[in-house]
């Protein structure tokens, strides 16, 4: 394909109307044609801010035979049936993370794409965000040898009421599914090999999370062929004045070096190797470089749809980073670990 990619954005809160739909202005290849919400004010505002068509039943959009993909930005819940009737429609779809709330769900989300030969995109924003990218590719280039031990902290005050989908188990899956998914996907990219098991605590610290029975705060422990560990805590429980932002850190170590960053405390990565010691300063950027991973992602999409690129993260990728997150929630619920033979495709 060498024309423009005409695309439908299907829900306009938070993360349709201030990262995607912003993105589209960047992508030159990329046009954005519709936008859909059932809540009609947000639908008409991101209308106007891009030039877009407003809709209030996302089927308009899918029917529309002049529309190439859709971007769906949903709650949760709605990923798996809305990407599914998409693909079936002959749309490409980039769908938000986590690819859905079951791996049943997820399978028929592979299933579809595959059938309609069309391209099924997850946005996992990590790997297309330069904080991780540059990991990564410190990684591949063996700055710090064989990785044997990753440690990571994604934590936030979560900002919605406790009526808010988010909170729901089934319908946001708690921190697991939701920030959770986010370092599993890091974690099976970072270690590139498949995991033996998962253990996790979870907890219910605020009165949102406990009314709606799902866990705002945890620990996870995934377990790598080896004897390589990853461990991380995710929490949408840090008391408010942590504002929206995610307070995050990350160290990795390997054979030969260790390598370590925390977003918040204004610190830029730094990398200690065996032969320099600390290797500083490496350029660093922060949590302002989300919106550019947005950007990086969408084009990636498209890029993807115009077949001149392949995808840096499969369905099946996606599958992986929720299935651990699952994995993680059951250890949690059922108090012992989990095999990873237990959630494998
Ligand atoms: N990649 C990231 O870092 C990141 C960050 C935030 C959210 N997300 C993910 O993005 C998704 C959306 O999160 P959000 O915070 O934007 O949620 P949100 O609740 O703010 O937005 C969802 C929108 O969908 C609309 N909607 C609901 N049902 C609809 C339907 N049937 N048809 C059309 N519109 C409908 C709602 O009215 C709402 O405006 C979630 O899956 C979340 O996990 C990802």
């Amino acid at each position: 394909m060498t024309s423009i990619v005409r695309v439908g954005l299907i829900g306009c809160g938070n993360i349709g109307a201030r990262a995607h739909a912003p993105a589209y202005a960047h992508i030159p290849s990329a046009q954005l044609v519709a936008v859909c919400d059932v809540n009609t004010t947000r639908a008409h505002a991101v209308a106007r801010a891009t030039g877009a068509t407003p809709y209030f039943d996302y089927h308009e959009v899918l029917a529309r035979d002049d529309i190439d993909a859709v971007d769906i930005c949903l709650p949760t819940y709605l990923h798996a049936a809305v990407s599914v009737e998409a693909l079936r429609q002959g749309k490409h779809v980039l769908c938000e993370k986590p690819m859905a709330v079951t791996l049943e769900e997820a399978d028929a989300m592979i299933t579809a794409a595959r059938e309609a030969n069309r391209v099924l995109m997850i946005g996992h924003v990590r790997r297309f965000d330069p904080r991780y990218t540059t990991v990564k590719h410190a990684l591949v280039q063996g700055e710090i040898g064989h990785l044997v031990h990753v440690r990571r902290a994604e934590r936030q005050h979560l900002p919605f009421p406790g009526d808010a989908w988010y909170w729901h188990p089934h319908a946001g899956g708690g921190i697991f599914l939701d920030i959770g998914v986010h370092v599993t996907d890091l974690f099976h990219w970072y270690f590139a090999t498949e995991p033996e098991t998962i253990f996790a605590l979870g907890r219910q610290i605020r009165p949102e999370a406990q009314a709606a029975r799902s866990f705002d705060h945890a620990v996870l422990l995934i377990t790598f062929p080896d004897g390589r560990i990853a461990q991380a805590e995710i929490s949408w429980a840090y008391p408010p004045h942590f504002g929206r932002s995610q307070y995050a850190l990350l160290e990795l170590i390997g054979t030969q070096g260790r390598l370590v960053y925390s977003d918040r405390d204004a610190a830029p990565m730094l990398v200690y190797d065996s032969n320099d010691g600390l290797d500083l300063p490496t350029y660093f950027r922060f949590m302002s470089a989300l919106e550019e991973a947005f950007v990086a992602e969408i084009a990636h999409f498209i890029a993807v749809v115009r077949g001149e690129a392949e995808l840096l993260i499969t369905p099946e990728d996606a599958r992986t980073a929720l299935a651990l997150a699952i994995a993680a929630e059951t250890s949690a619920r059922e108090q012992r670990p989990v095999s990873w033979q237990e959630v494998a495709p």
